[in-house]
């Protein structure tokens, strides 16, 4: 015999109650797991922009070996800046603000050490090497300081270098397939005669900050 209705199930009933505990596991492994690869993705990629301008990073492994080819067709690797302070700066020629504006800063802070500053040597590489060739990097490196090295090479040299410095980079198509810009970071690198990362200026920093900061050093 029947009792009347079927029974109807409680609104968000049993069912529900039953796939909380495995929905809420799951959902434990999605965020927990999720936050581990993106700390993973952000450890690997350029150090935080918010961290300070004067702090050290040496607990992160930047910089090292590279092979490019400086604005005169060269080919030159890392060892061959041993003795000789570095700025480095990731860029490219066709940057329209950000780069020009931290190189001119670069060039300003070495200006102001005067002699001192001799021992600095301002360099852009290239995170645009389809566009960049040595003879674009030469014309483009003198007009912001007499001796900055502009250094370029194969796709696959600059992606190394890059991942040396630990340098996002990423094309942004434009109107014409030629005209695509490159989202980059845009930290200059200081690094010492041994070819060591010492600490690294974000573009906020002032030319006279980089050059108080350098000069104690030099
Ligand atoms: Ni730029």
């Amino acid at each position: 015999m029947t009792n009347g209705a079927p029974q109807q199930p409680q609104p968000g009933g049993g069912r529900a109650r039953r796939l909380n505990g495995p929905l809420l596991a799951l959902a434990i492994v999605i965020v927990v797991g999720g936050g581990f690869l993106a700390a993973r993705y952000f450890w690997g990629v350029p150090p935080s922009p918010a961290a300070d301008a004067g702090a050290r990073q040496g607990e992160l492994s930047i910089g090292g070996p590279f092979t490019l080819v400086d604005q005169d067709g060269r080919m030159v690797t890392d060892a061959d800046f041993r003795g000789r302070w570095l700025l480095v700066y990731f860029g490219f020629t066709y940057c329209p603000d950000i780069c020009p504006t931290s190189l001119t800063r670069n060039s300003d802070a070495i200006d102001l050490l005067g002699k001192q500053g001799e021992k600095v040597t301002p360099v852009l590489i290239s995170i645009d090497p389809e566009r960049d060739t040595p003879q674009k990097m030469k014309e483009y490196v003198r007009f912001f300081h007499p001796r900055m090295v502009g250094l370029t090479g194969t796709p696959e040299q600059i992606a190394a270098a890059a991942k040396e410095y630990r340098v996002f980079y990423m094309k942004a198509p434009g109107d014409q397939p030629d005209t695509y810009v490159v989202d980059h970071s845009s930290l200059t690198y200081l690094v010492d005669p041994n070819g060591k990362f010492v600490q690294f200026f974000r573009g906020e920093a002032t030319p006279q900050e980089v050059a108080d900061r350098l000069k104690p050093l030099l």
